[in-house]
């Protein structure tokens, strides 16, 4: 079973998409009572896979889960940046990780709610489980957003590979180098101007949703449910999530987006990819923004 907590926009929409991949069973809670029961019924009428799908505001009703996904919390309004929510968010992830450290001890927990990175982290020290076991969702977004992209550019490529690691924020490094179109390098198919142009529309691809609609689900749930699919069916996809870094890259006691293989254990191992002079600086900028978001803690 995966439960998902926090059945606003974009819980639900993740429960939706996990229903209809069939998964696994899903248990959505809230503490707004009724909300999550609503929006189990609503997607159960949709009857797109046999799964079954719950709805509480009981946190022990996670009990038996595999995979515990966090989505509670504040989400941005247009003009606000993800570190804007860092006070209430931090009190809502803290507790929930207490939660889940006391019904689902031996869970995978994958933390949404944002600023993803530094919430990682204190769901990592909330629930004191092991590293590999608490993961964040943002550099996965990123990266379909950036595939998006020069896909469209290329006017509809499908067997694209990219990579985007770093901050889930403006800050985030989109690995060009590690871009391949049908096996050909992005930088022999397109100017270099071009695909900066690309990087940056990436970094605000998500303040452009929330600009026009006032939030983004969609694109956040496919991440998730990406995600969840690999950890829940042990495909151990290489995919880039937020895990807490002991030296990798040359950082430490940060959570930051990297390149995992993404297993029943959670992020099983942490790859480490080559970098350029470029996107070494990009990097550390971009840790640098996490550690100063902590200190604003
Ligand atoms: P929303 O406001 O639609 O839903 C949040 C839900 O959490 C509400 O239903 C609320 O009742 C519930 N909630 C609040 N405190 C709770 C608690 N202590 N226990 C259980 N449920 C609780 O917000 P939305 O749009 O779904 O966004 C959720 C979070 O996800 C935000 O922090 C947002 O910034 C983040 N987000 C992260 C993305 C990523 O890539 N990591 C992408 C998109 C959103």
């Amino acid at each position: 079973m995966i439960t998902i907590i926090g059945a606003g926009r974009v819980g639900s929409a993740a429960a939706m998409r996990i229903a209809c991949m069939g998964i696994d069973d899903v248990m959505l809670i809230d503490i707004a009572e009724g909300v999550a029961q609503g929006e189990a019924l609503d997607i159960a009428h949709a009857c797109c896979s046999n799964v079954k799908i719950t709805g509480s505001s009981r946190f022990e009703d996670m009990q038996g889960s595999e995979l515990i996904i966090n989505t509670a919390g504040l989400a941005r309004k247009p003009g606000m940046s993800r570190l804007d929510l860092m006070k209430e968010n931090k009190k809502i992830t803290e507790a929930i990780g207490k939660h889940i450290a006391g019904f689902a001890p031996n869970a995978v927990v994958m933390q949404v709610a944002n600023p993803v990175d530094i919430m990682t982290l204190f769901m990592l020290r909330a629930t004191g489980f092991p590293r590999e076991r608490v993961i964040g969702m943002g550099s996965m977004l990123d990266m379909l957003r950036f595939s998006y992209l020069i896909s469209k550019e290329l006017g509809g490529h499908e067997e694209l590979d990219t990579m985007v690691i770093g901050e889930h924020g403006d800050s985030m490094v989109p690995l060009v180098s590690y871009t391949m179109v049908s096996g050909k390098p992005v930088k022999d198919m397109l100017d270099i101007s071009k695909i900066n142009e690309l990087v940056e529309k990436t970094r605000t691809a998500g303040a452009e949703v929330i600009a026009l609609k006032g939030s983004t689900f969609h694109g956040p749930s496919a991440a998730v449910a990406i995600m969840a699919e690999s950890i829940i069916k042990d495909r151990k996809k290489i995919i880039p999530a937020s895990v807490f870094l002991q030296g990798e890259y040359g950082f430490s006691g940060i959570c930051m987006g990297v390149p995992v293989t993404l297993g029943k254990g959670g992020a099983e191992n942490i790859i480490e990819l080559e970098l350029d002079e470029n996107e070494r600086t990009m990097l550390s900028a971009s840790a640098k923004k996490i550690e100063e978001g902590l200190k604003n803690d």
